[in-house]
């Protein structure tokens, strides 16, 4: 909407202008009805009101484009009040969806048995270690929170290509931008405020690696940097590098059986590191022909896998995820950026009941997010968008106890 006036009252058009800029509006009205659209197919029950509001609207906006080429003056005041209208029932959607929220698809706890691939099979069988994977099974996580809404957004800079991915490590103030979707370094900066105030990225220290990152999966946690290294054929390494002593401390391979993108929506990256609560995950699709985004349970230290899930969240329209408390939320688009939002849930410990899981959507953005990174000292999302780097605050509630 602030858009709309900014254009409406940056005044000196002239004719052929009028004509660009008229087809610039009529695109961008389009689009957001694209997006309202599909928010009302979730409601097409609940919402005639709305359903019938809206088919006013677009007969309003088709008259309104019709018109093109008539008086300008009217067109653009019919115009302006669609948008009026439109942004009311975006939120009226908004009210509707938080009185009486449609369900994302949350889904079961479903260990997957293939953890021979995996080498966690060595020395099973015998009473002891049998005993002790049971116990982890419990104890994998304890934390108890759940996203209740988005609370704010704030808009941070403007910084690096229209893909990239930057992160706060939890246990310090420091941020990491990885520029682009692939690279051999990444840039630090001592604090958000000073990333915030930064001009270019070169003002920050570069620091280079020992070997290329490959897609937007990095994580940084407790003084480590996690990167995604693609090897030779389908091979995928995740590499800890200390950051302190600046050399690579482990690396450890993922035997995938194709290198297949973990969310369609951004093809680059073949596996997403995630940092929350409870320590480190992998996201990732176990080979082009699986539909599923799978999750792995990392042990920080040793980059051992300690458990892995079929999560049941379809990669197709994926655009990224991250971990809260042992919960996956997904964030799904569409091939025209819209609205992302969150509409498939996963919780390791079966708490999150499918009634809590609420539908959320993301405010209104620039194009479609390369990256979401979860910061859990924070509860926030740091966001990539089209070249913007966003910050989304989050409100939480505790998991129902069943
Ligand atoms: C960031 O990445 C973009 C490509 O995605 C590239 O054009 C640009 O030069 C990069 N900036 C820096 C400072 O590396």
């Amino acid at each position: 909407m602030e858009l709309l006036f900014l254009l409406l009252v940056s005044g000196t058009w002239s004719l052929t202008g009028a004509q660009f800029y008229y087809q610039g509006l009529v695109e961008y009205v389009e689009n957001r009805l694209l997006a309202l659209e599909d928010r009302m197919q979730l409601w097409h029950d609940q919402t005639q009101r709305c359903h019938t509001e809206l088919q006013d609207f677009q007969k309003q906006t088709s008259e309104a484009v019709d018109g093109l080429g008539g008086e300008h003056g009217a067109l653009l005041r019919d115009l302006e009040g669609a948008a009026v209208r439109l942004d009311r029932l975006e939120r009226e959607m908004d009210h509707v969806e938080a009185q009486n929220s449609p369900r994302a698809c949350t889904n079961k706890a479903d260990k997957v048995v293939e953890q021979e691939a995996w080498g966690l099979e060595e020395g099973r069988g015998d009473e002891e270690e049998e005993e002790e994977w049971e116990e982890l099974d419990s104890t994998v996580s304890d934390c108890v929170d759940i996203i209740a809404a988005i609370r704010s957004v704030k808009i941070l800079k403007r910084v690096g290509g229209p893909k990239g991915m930057w992160t706060r490590d939890p246990q310090s103030s420091e941020v990491y931008v990885f520029n682009g979707t692939s690279g051999d370094s990444v840039y630090r900066f001592s604090s958000v405020a000073d990333f915030s105030r930064s001009v270019g990225l070169s003002s920050g220290r570069q620091i280079a690696l020992p070997s290329r990152w490959g897609g937007l999966g990095g994580a940084v946690y407790n003084g480590y940097l996690y990167y995604i290294q693609q090897g030779a054929g389908a091979d995928v390494q995740v590499v800890k590098y200390d950051l302190l002593s600046e050399s690579v401390t482990d690396v450890a391979m993922f035997p995938v059986e194709s290198l297949a993108a973990v969310y369609k929506l951004n093809p680059e990256t073949v596996a997403d590191l995630a940092a929350d609560d409870e320590g480190l995950w992998l996201l990732y699709a176990a080979s082009d022909s699986e539909l599923n985004i799978h999750l792995a349970k990392m042990d920080a230290g040793t980059l051992d896998i300690e458990q892995i899930w079929d999560t049941r969240c379809p990669r197709e329209k994926a655009e990224a995820a991250f971990v809260v408390c042992g919960t996956v939320y997904v964030v799904y688009n569409t091939r025209l950026a819209s609205r992302s939002r969150v509409e498939c849930v996963f919780d390791v410990n079966d708490m999150v009941q499918s009634e809590e899981a609420p539908l959320l959507y993301f405010p209104r953005r620039y194009g479609a997010h390369s990256s979401l990174k979860y910061n859990p000292e924070e509860k926030q999302l740091y966001a990539w968008d089209d070249g913007y780097q966003i910050i989304y605050r989050l409100t939480m509630k505790r998991k129902l106890l069943v």
